[in-house]
């Protein structure tokens, strides 16, 4: 019977060990047979929701019930034996196995007395079932990304999973995949799973699903019927919030385009085109914002310009010189300047403050013979530590010890010392507490009113509208629009970054 509440999560709580709360009193109830939405930006909390329903993570606080009964899972074994599976963005099989190993991989993990030949009739049933094409004698790392996809959910199934979990499914799959996975989610619904799908686009969202959720800030804003809404009803649930323009700037000064960017297209680390035909011009004494959801491109096109991953057709301009085919360092010494998001990739943790500074002002403190003059680089991270207001005890304090906003304080000030005129800013808050959230803001406008352009990417939508000058939103490797952020509606921008156009 369908309408029987399979998953009843009460009152969920979650504060991560490092002090983020990424749900605040979760409700989250689903039906048997049912293909549930669970939709929101990034950092609504829609991984963690899951994770916790999959025994992956505990809640900090709240109950559980799963097909009626409570529980409380110790691992995601818990949790698959009460037939919950999950489907991650980043897949779990053994790339240098075939499809078949990976299936009786996962029966073992659920019956360790299993045979293979179990496995193999178990596939071919799900097979039959649901038309899933299954190419048993492939090694996994050979397979196109929709095809590996389709394994991981086989290699639920054969565990018997009742409730299925995929997130973000079809952000690693092409327009035909996706519409194949689909197919095949309508087929499981006959079948009677129940499936939980997490989206931040719209029109998949009301495409598939019978009823949707929508978390914000982790907060639920609501439970809806899909058929009962229109995606402009879900863009505003998603998105909507007062807005504050907290920060004061005066006007642009906008000056001569300094960084050009024409009909770029940028792979990803797979190989599959990312960044699919994006222009811009970034002016000197602007903040341009580049607003979506993570994993829509920003990260091939801020590395694309920053030099550090291959261009495959378009053109860069720097100062109006093509620096298409110039290495990242060659770029850095015509004045561009690069600040990944993550302060694992941009800083080495055993490093202090003088080395991590050293790292991106090479050419500043390299003397003759390739040795480097400490004394210069050391005066260059006091310069930071001054700037920048680092707290830290010492200069040669290992970078880990840091607070995360410190850290973000060097990484951002080590780049400003060097006086580049383009900044590259990638998610420069990105679980910041309240007052470096607001320092580094604040550095990013006095940049702008000296002079400086700032292409800012960031998925926080308060920030890239308090920020920016001009701002587009990306979805899927292009800009769905360019505009100024009085332009711009919530409703607009959340229509935008569901990939709607306006
Ligand atoms: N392992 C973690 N440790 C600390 N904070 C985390 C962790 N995972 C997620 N967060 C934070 O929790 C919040 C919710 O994240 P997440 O559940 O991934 O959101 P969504 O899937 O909706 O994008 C975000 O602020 C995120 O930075
Ligand atoms: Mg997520």
């Amino acid at each position: 019977m369908s309408g029987e509440e399979v998953v009843v999560m009460k009152n969920i709580h979650k504060i991560y060990p490092d002090g983020v709360v990424a749900l605040r009193g979760v409700d989250f109830t689903v039906k048997r047979g049912e293909i549930h939405g669970l939709l929101g930006e990034n950092g609504a909390g829609k991984t963690t929701l899951m994770r916790i329903l999959y025994g992956e993570i505990k809640p900090t606080r709240g109950e559980i019930r799963v097909f009626g009964e409570k529980v409380s899972f110790h691992g995601p074994w818990d949790a698959i034996r009460r037939g919950i599976g999950m489907v991650y963005q980043h897949f779990t099989l053994v790339p240098t196995f075939t499809v078949k190993e990976n299936l009786y991989l996962s029966l073992l993990s659920v019956n360790p007395k299993a045979s293979m030949d179990e496995a193999l009739e178990r596939v071919r049933r799900i097979v039959e079932e649901t038309n899933l094409k299954i190419p048993l004698e492939y090694l996994v790392e050979e397979l196109p990304i929709g095809v590996q996809q389709r394994v991981e959910i086989v290699k639920n199934l054969i565990r018997e999973a009742k409730i299925l979990i995929l997130d973000e499914p079809t952000s690693v799959l092409t327009p035909v995949e996706t519409e194949e996975l689909f197919k095949a989610l309508e087929r499981f619904k006959e079948m009677g799973l129940t499936i939980i799908f997490i989206t931040h686009k719209l029109k998949e969202a009301k495409r598939i699903t019978d009823r949707i959720t929508v978390l914000r800030r982790g907060r639920v804003v609501g439970t809806v019927e899909t058929n009962r809404v229109d995606v402009k009803d879900l863009a505003r649930m998603m998105v909507e919030r007062e807005i504050i323009f907290k920060i004061e700037k005066k006007p642009a000064r906008r000056g001569e385009a300094l960084l050009e960017a024409r009909d770029l297209h940028v792979l990803d680390d797979r190989g599959v085109e990312a960044v699919k035909g994006i222009s811009l011009k970034l002016y000197r004494g602007e903040i341009f914002g580049i607003a979506g959801v993570q994993g829509n491109g920003q990260r091939e096109l801020a590395e694309a310009l920053a030099g550090i991953r291959r261009v495959e057709s378009g053109r860069i301009l720097l100062h109006g010189r093509d620096i298409t085919g110039l290495s990242a360092a060659e770029r850095y010494r015509y004045g561009l300047a690069y600040v990944p998001a993550s302060r694992r990739i941009g800083l080495v943790s055993e490093m202090n403050i003088v080395e991590n500074t050293a790292l991106t002002n090479l050419y500043r403190v390299l003397m003759k013979m390739r040795v480097i003059n400490w004394s210069k680089a050391s005066s260059i991270a006091s310069e930071v530590v001054r700037r920048l207001e680092v707290v830290a005890p010492s200069l040669t304090t290992p970078i880990k010890y840091l607070s995360g906003g410190n850290q973000q304080k060097v990484m951002v000030g080590r780049e400003i010392v060097r006086e580049p005129d383009v900044f590259i800013v990638s998610e420069p808050t990105q679980g910041l507490d309240v007052a470096a959230t607001e320092f580094i803001r604040r550095t990013l406008i006095r940049l702008r009113d000296e002079g400086k352009a700032i292409l800012l990417i960031s998925s926080d939508l308060d920030e890239v509208l308090q920020l920016s000058d001009r701002l587009a939103v990306i979805y899927e490797g292009k800009f769905m629009s360019v505009g100024r952020p009085e332009e711009y509606t919530l409703e607009k921008l959340g229509l935008l970054m569901g990939g709607v156009s306006v």
